[in-house]
């Protein structure tokens, strides 16, 4: 519980779109040194490997875009005192726990372009990138077991016991228009909400904070985490491919119904869900213009924008639990960002 004294104070209600501007350098300003360290020791990381191995395991560790968990990690601390080693060890985990994942997905979903770079698999193959992928796993609870308690392995295990957890349920949920945005907003939860709560539950319990304070921060991540996976599931279908740097249009070619296609399914006359039930039986990329112009008849873009500001407004409300400070502002600030890069979607 916070201390006696502890000051908090709530945040004010506005909507978050018609706030000041958040830039991304400026939010992460304050972990800059805090995202060096994690790089640094991340990219070390490979000479824990069989020289035989390196190359794969460099090419996967290098592979690093925002560093959106990390960046989490290092704020969460800071909310709570500060980071020290244990929080950069933390973030280097939970950052190859991430990569090991991304590894996988890529296979599953058929993906060949990843930060600009074909993935792992379509470089080498699929056998070579799903053991390189368990050898990250692998490394990262090696890693975990150095802490002198077994608290961070085991919360480590079961959030990627989880995260993996959420990919079966969402890949057997494939090819189901039927599928609620309850069911869609539990999956996700599970495999994108889970390791951004892992990452504030982490860095604030690391830096010594209160257990209030843990619960609260992994509460923020689970709503960060689930409202970045809804939007990364608007850029699939509304993004450019050009502008994001990783093959799009792959979840509707696997047969995911994401948001926008689960409210087009729910608004539109049964025949159109019908005939996109035919048409994701045997995909091809040439349709997704076709189910582009059924969104947009439907504005389901703005109905994905309005819910996932819903989720961030839930972030962002129990930040009202934490003790004022900037790094609360950065926090908050990122939710804000969020909400912008969402905005942007499906503006030309
Ligand atoms: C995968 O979700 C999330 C993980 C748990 C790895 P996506 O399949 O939507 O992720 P992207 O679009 O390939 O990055
Ligand atoms: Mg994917
Ligand atoms: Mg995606």
């Amino acid at each position: 519980m916070l201390t006696a004294g502890t000051q908090t104070s709530p945040l004010p209600d506005t909507p978050i779109t018609q706030e000041v501007t958040a830039e991304w350098p400026e939010i992460v300003l304050s972990v800059a040194p805090f995202l060096d360290e994690v790089q640094q020791e991340l990219a070390g990381q490979v000479a824990a490997f069989n020289p035989e191995i390196a190359p794969y395991a460099e090419y996967a560790l290098a592979n690093q875009g925002k560093q959106l968990r990390a960046t989490l990690t290092g704020l969460a601390a800071n909310c709570v005192g500060g980071w020290n080693d244990s929080v950069i060890k933390a973030a280097v985990i939970i950052e190859m726990v991430h990569l090991a994942t991304l590894l996988h997905d890529d296979i599953m979903d058929g993906t060949e372009l990843r930060r600009n770079r074909p993935t792992l698999a379509c470089k080498w193959d699929n056998t070579t990138a799903v053991l390189v992928g368990d050898c990250l796993f692998a490394n990262a609870l090696r890693l975990a077991a150095e802490f002198p308690t077994t608290d961070v392995c085991r919360a480590v295990s079961t959030a990627t016991r989880t995260v993996c957890s959420g990919e079966i349920i969402q890949s057997h949920q494939r090819g189901n228009l039927q599928l609620g945005q309850v069911e869609y907003l539990n999956a996700l939860r599970m495999k994108t909400g889970e390791l951004f709560a892992l990452a504030c539950e982490l860095g604030a319990s690391l830096a010594g904070a209160e257990p209030r304070e843990t619960r609260a921060l992994r509460e923020y991540g689970m709503a960060l985490g689930t409202a970045y996976q809804v939007y990364d599931d608007c850029l699939d279908l509304f993004g450019s491919e050009a502008e994001v740097g990783k093959s799009l249009g792959t979840d509707i070619a696997s047969g995911k119904a994401t948001l926008p296609v689960i409210l087009l399914c729910e608004q539109a006359d049964p025949e159109v869900a019908a005939q996109l039930g035919r048409m994701i039986e045997k995909w091809d990329a040439g349709q997704l213009n076709i189910l582009r112009g059924w969104l947009a008849e439907f504005n389901t873009l703005e109905q994905s924008q309005s819910r996932l500001e819903a989720v961030l407004a839930d972030a962002r409300d129990v930040l009202g639990e934490l003790r004022e400070s900037g790094h609360r502002g950065a926090l908050k600030e990122l939710t804000q960002f969020l909400a912008q890069q969402s905005a942007r979607l499906g503006v030309c």
